[in-house]
């Protein structure tokens, strides 16, 4: 984990949060370990069932609500509906989670067009323009926080889903960017790089699973890196660090060792 040049406890406690994707595994875990009294929360997600679960349980925690129920491939309507939010209730905690996963398929074939760009809309589109939009507004309001969720995926990319890396890699990539350059205006920009978290994601995902952790756990983690406004909260760390090596090493052994871990053909 690389902690930032800013690295201090932050003073201001967020109020107004919005997560993306409250729906899912991590988002759900957050948005209910930020639910308080005197915090409000934003959640999105496409399905209202569980987005209303979610709501309930927050509000029992002491937290007010307002749940969106929209789908956020539609980038048009996506930045009026934030324009919205942010205008009725600045908000002082941006945490884009929404994300989905493909792969090569059980034959290897390869990734599906159509998917690709379903993918590339949310992970990496809608994720670059509602945190571009948000950074802006929170320098005008010279305080806030940005939250973009990458992958440890992002460090290197995995021959059984190449295009989840890369768009994990353009988060992360992005994220440092906003951060350094926000840095001193009062907003300050996080990635997180999570390993294996237990979701439905996860499990649709092939490939091995090593040091799998509970969204609980994880958002615990993130949670803490946010207030410490660390850079890059990467973990878990022997993962982390593996990731990292794949980075660093000649291609080959990169290769190599991918083969070798069984992430070159999409077996459960
Ligand atoms: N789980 C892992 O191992 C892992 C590891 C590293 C990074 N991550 C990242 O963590 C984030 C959360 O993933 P998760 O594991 O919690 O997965 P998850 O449980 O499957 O949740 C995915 C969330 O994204 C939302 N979403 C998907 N497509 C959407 C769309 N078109 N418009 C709006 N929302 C959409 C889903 O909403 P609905 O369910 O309501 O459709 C759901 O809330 C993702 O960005 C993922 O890439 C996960």
């Amino acid at each position: 984990m690389l902690k930032g040049c800013f690295n201090r406890r932050d003073l201001h406690q967020p109020t107004e949060i919005l997560i993306t994707g409250a729906t899912g595994a991590i988002g759900g875990a957050l948005a209910k370990l930020y639910a308080k009294p005197g915090v409000t929360l934003h959640l999105q997600g496409r399905q209202q069932d569980i987005l209303q679960q979610v709501s309930r349980e927050c509000c029992s925690l002491g937290a007010d609500v307002n749940i969106y129920c929209i789908d956020l491939l539609d980038t048009t309507a996506l930045l009026t509906w934030l324009k919205h939010i942010d205008d009725l209730s600045p908000i002082d905690l941006f945490i884009a989670n929404a994300g989905m996963n493909i792969n090569i398929g059980c034959e290897s074939l390869g990734e599906n067009e159509e998917e690709m760009a379903q993918l590339l809309d949310l992970n990496v589109k809608a994720t670059l323009l509602m945190s571009g939009y948000l950074a802006k507004a929170m320098r005008k309001r010279g305080r806030g926080k940005i939250a973009l969720i990458s992958s440890l995926a992002g460090f290197y990319g995995l021959p059984i889903m190449p295009s989840y890396c890369a768009s994990k890699a353009a988060v992360k990539a992005y994220g440092e960017g906003l951060r350094g350059w926000l840095a001193g205006s009062g907003v300050s920009v996080c990635v997180v790089m999570p390993g294996n978290i237990q979701s439905a994601m996860c499990e649709a995902m092939p490939g091995p699973k090593p040091l799998m952790m509970t969204p609980e756990s994880a958002a615990r983690t993130i949670v803490r890196g946010l207030a410490n406004n660390t850079a890059r909260i990467s973990f878990p760390f022997p993962l982390n660090l593996g990731s990292w090596f794949l980075m660093l090493l000649p291609d080959t052994v990169s290769q190599k060792i991918l083969q070798l871990l069984g992430y070159t053909r999409p077996t459960k």
